[in-house]
């Protein structure tokens, strides 16, 4: 028995001291992947625009003008009324399913019947600057400048009936359009009841 017990220990510490090196190896070993970003980099990928505006860039747009570039860079997917699709549906809150995903439907909670467009759910006017400047056009997303995302944008408010043909946003204007969305969609964090953590974890 005491010769057995001895062998235990023996490989007890044979297992701690294996482990230790495996550890200083997998240190030394580790692949190293990666580069750190440079300063244009990060400003390139640190382009969240808040609600209230913040973050806007400089630069200005007329619906008029995004006309133009929404037959050239947006129609074929979005068709040409911005209802058709075949991607997903950026105008109007009658109907009812979105053409991007007819299924997105059922997942809509308080809305069931509301059709999912910008025109119909959106909150905020700056979201979809936003999207657009990121996503957009989703075969070369980040290739349109600011004043052709203020234009765009600016034309898509306009095909939901938010602006008139003539009109041109920028940072100061584009915050304070009212979407219909607004009243129709819930504020996971409003100010009297502010979210700890993540509210999708909640
Ligand atoms: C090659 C096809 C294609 C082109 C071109 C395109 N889109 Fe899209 N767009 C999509 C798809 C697909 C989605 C859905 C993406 C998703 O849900 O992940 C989408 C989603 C969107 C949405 C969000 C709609 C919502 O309610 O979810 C907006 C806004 C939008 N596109 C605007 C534009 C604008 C503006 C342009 C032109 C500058 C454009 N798109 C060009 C395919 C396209």
């Amino acid at each position: 028995m005491p010769s057995r017990r001895c062998c235990a220990l023996v490989v007890l510490f044979a297992g701690i001291a294996l482990s230790a090196l495996a550890q200083d190896g997998a240190e030394s070993a580790r692949p190293h992947l990666g580069t750190p970003l440079g300063e244009a980099e990060i400003a390139r990928s640190s382009i969240t625009i808040f609600p209230d505006g913040r973050n806007l860039p400089a630069g200005r747009g007329s619906a008029r003008g995004g006309a133009v570039l929404y037959r050239e860079r947006c129609a074929a997917c979005h068709g040409d009324s911005g209802r058709e699709g075949p991607a997903a549906r950026l105008v109007g809150s009658d109907g009812l399913f979105s053409f991007g995903d007819p299924l997105r439907i059922l997942r809509v909670r308080d809305h069931p019947l509301l059709v999912l467009s910008v025109g119909g759910l959106w909150p905020y006017p700056t979201t979809l600057f936003d999207y657009i400047r990121r996503a957009m056009p989703h075969n070369a997303p980040k290739s349109l400048s600011a004043n052709e995302t203020y234009a765009v944008t600016a034309y898509i408010l306009h095909l939901n009936g938010l602006l008139g043909m003539d009109a041109v946003v920028d940072a100061a204007t584009l915050p304070r359009i009212t979407m219909p969305g607004l009243t129709r969609t819930r504020d996971e964090c409003p100010p009297d009841r502010p979210c700890t953590g993540d509210p999708c974890v909640q």
